[in-house]
């Protein structure tokens, strides 16, 4: 019988994949020191926005590629994820590679695995909308990791369909959303912390803010949605501010420089409309307690929104997240203005939607996925090796 460790290689790129990875690399080091030794790979697909939840999980990568560039696109993120993992993989030849979700590092990495015979496991695997340009690219992506994992964690029973409906039915285990590991870990640290939350309070009182007021969160990022669909956008919370003068509306922004430069365009300069830097996620955490209501095009925050019991209008034409649409706190609007413009209106009334989307129950688990994760890692039936040749 094999008795040594197995060797686990956590990789990943941006802020999201950090969020939803570290709780489970934590909780290894932790709890599993007698089954699997654990290092971590981030490609620095993402640079400032990775590094601010990696200092907050306290893990330093033991491999870091550093590739991020300004204005990088599609090409140089997987060519350059792609050729910096090889001699990482085969550096430290792990028994399995932990890949997240949809990113250009999630697919460059279950690739690099692959030319090396190693057995890739996906987490927050089988969310599909069938239309491979919404998202784009994170619906290939994700879609392209799937038929190359060998292990598919599948947040629900509706990502496990759509795995089974495209013939992938082998270690399709059902583990909920590590995002919720996260999220309640910081929700409790914040609420039991009298000091972190008077600390975060002044911390957006100092930017302008005042929760005495209704505050409606934003955030954007989508690739989909670069040009016309920005623009809609800003212009629909341009509108939404001039005529809710008594309204707050806290935009972190997203650092691509094409989520920069239309956001600061048309939203620079309204007394009501606060542009701040993208937040750690421990304040993140504290701006979405403290909203009335979240508009974005984020996965994660469509994720956490129902968690907190925050309504959440998603600025995008289809979602491969429909849990919480059919459970009612999450709505699809598109980047149509004057749709954005109506469903805010009628939130900010406080009416019938209102109590609905703040009504129901999170789908996508009760924060334990690290935990399911690694008992089904190291069930003697999943036989992990290295295959390198
Ligand atoms: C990426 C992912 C997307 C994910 C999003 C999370 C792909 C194709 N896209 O999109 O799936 O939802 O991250 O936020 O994998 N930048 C910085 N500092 C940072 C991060 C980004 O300056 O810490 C700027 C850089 O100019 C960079 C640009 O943003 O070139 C774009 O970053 P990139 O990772 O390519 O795309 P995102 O839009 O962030
Ligand atoms: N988030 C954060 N700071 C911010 C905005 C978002 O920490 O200023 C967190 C958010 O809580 C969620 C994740 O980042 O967990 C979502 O990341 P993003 O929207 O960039 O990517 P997506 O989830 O769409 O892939």
């Amino acid at each position: 019988m094999d008795t040594r460790l197995k060797k686990l290689l956590f990789i990943f790129g941006t802020r999201p994949e950090a969020i939803k990875m570290l709780p489970i690399v934590n909780y290894a080091r932790e709890n599993y020191a007698d089954k699997f030794v654990v290092k971590v790979c981030v490609t620095g697909q993402h640079r400032q926005m990775l590094d601010q939840v990696l200092s907050l999980f306290e893990v330093v990568p033991d491999y870091d590629l550093d590739i991020m560039a300004h204005g990088q696109d599609l090409y140089d993120v997987t060519s350059k994820a792609l050729l910096g993992l090889r001699p990482v993989l085969a550096d430290f030849k792990p028994d399995c590679v932990l890949v997240h979700g949809d990113t250009t590092t999630t697919l460059a990495s279950s690739l690099a695995a692959y030319y090396q015979r190693i057995p890739v496991a996906h987490v927050e695997a089988g969310l599909r909308t069938h239309d491979i340009y919404s998202p784009w690219p994170e619906e290939i992506n994700r879609t392209l990791t799937g038929g190359i994992a060998e292990y598919h964690f599948a947040p629900t029973e509706v990502s496990k369909a759509n795995l089974l409906r495209e013939n992938i039915t082998k270690n399709v285990e059902v583990v909920g959303n590590s995002v919720i590991d996260s999220l309640l870990w910081m929700v409790k640290r914040i609420n039991a912390d009298e000091e972190i939350n008077t600390m975060l309070t002044k911390r957006f009182e100092n930017l302008g803010l005042d929760f005495s007021k209704q505050t409606i969160l934003i955030t954007g990022h989508r690739r989909e949605n670069f040009g016309d669909g920005f623009v809609n956008i800003c212009q629909a919370i341009k509108e939404i501010a001039m005529s809710h003068t008594g309204v707050q509306l806290v935009y972190p922004v997203h650092l691509n420089p094409n989520v920069q430069k239309p956001v600061n365009e048309i939203l620079s300069g309204i007394d009501n409309v606060h542009l701040i830097e993208p937040q750690d996620y421990q304040p993140f955490v504290f701006l979405m307690q403290k909203s009335f209501l979240i508009l974005t095009d984020s996965g994660g925050v469509q994720e956490e929104a129902p968690s907190l019991k925050k309504p959440v209008l998603v600025m995008r034409d289809t979602t491969e997240r429909p849990e919480a649409v059919d459970g009612g706190t999450v709505k699809l609007v598109g980047t149509n203005k004057a749709l954005i413009v109506k469903y805010v209106n009628e939130l900010l009334s406080k009416g019938a939607l209102y109590q609905q989307m703040t009504s129901s129950q999170n789908p996508y688990g009760d924060g334990n996925t690290s935990k399911l994760i690694l008992d089904y890692l190291s069930f003697p039936k999943v036989v992990l090796f290295y295959r390198a040749t």
